[in-house]
């Protein structure tokens, strides 16, 4: 990937046949960190609807697609990519200092979030002049 501080994580799935997909994400082995917290992120029908705007100082993130699909824009200060997220075995590894926007939700979209820590606002950066002294401090 162009952005600092991500990366693509590809889970194998487990096929079932006509039973189905599974996907594992285990702690510091497909997730690179221990997972001390996971969100999920549903009822995206506005298509006006926004996420993110923010990075994190210290908090590290993996994202998941797990219905649906979204936009992911990430941009590490220099660099910026969008990632159409649209497979649920395919997850994306923020770090600490990646600003993220997420938009163009489809109705049905659902995100789930595994993250390093327990949540603290103080961990935020959401002004984005902010973020770039962070990131060329
Ligand atoms: P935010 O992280 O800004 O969501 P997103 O990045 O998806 O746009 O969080 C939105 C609101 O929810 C904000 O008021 C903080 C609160 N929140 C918690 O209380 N606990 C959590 O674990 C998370 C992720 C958010």
């Amino acid at each position: 990937m162009k952005v600092n501080n991500a990366r693509i994580i590809n889970l194998e799935p487990i096929i079932d046949g006509i039973d189905g997909y599974l996907c594992v994400a285990e702690n510091q082995r497909e997730i690179p960190f221990e997972i001390k917290r996971v969100y999920y992120i549903y009822n995206l029908d506005s298509p006006q609807a926004v996420r993110g705007k923010h990075a994190h100082r210290e908090l590290e993130q993996v994202l998941f697609c797990l219905k649906g699909s979204f936009d992911l824009l990430l941009d590490d200060g220099f660099k910026q990519e969008k990632i159409l997220m649209e497979n649920p075995q395919t997850g994306i590894y923020m770090g600490t200092g990646v600003w993220h926007i997420m938009d163009n939700f489809s109705k049905d979209c659902v995100i789930m979030v595994l993250a390093s820590d327990y949540f603290t606002e103080k961990d935020y950066i959401r002004d984005y002049d902010e973020f770039t002294r962070f990131k060329n401090r």
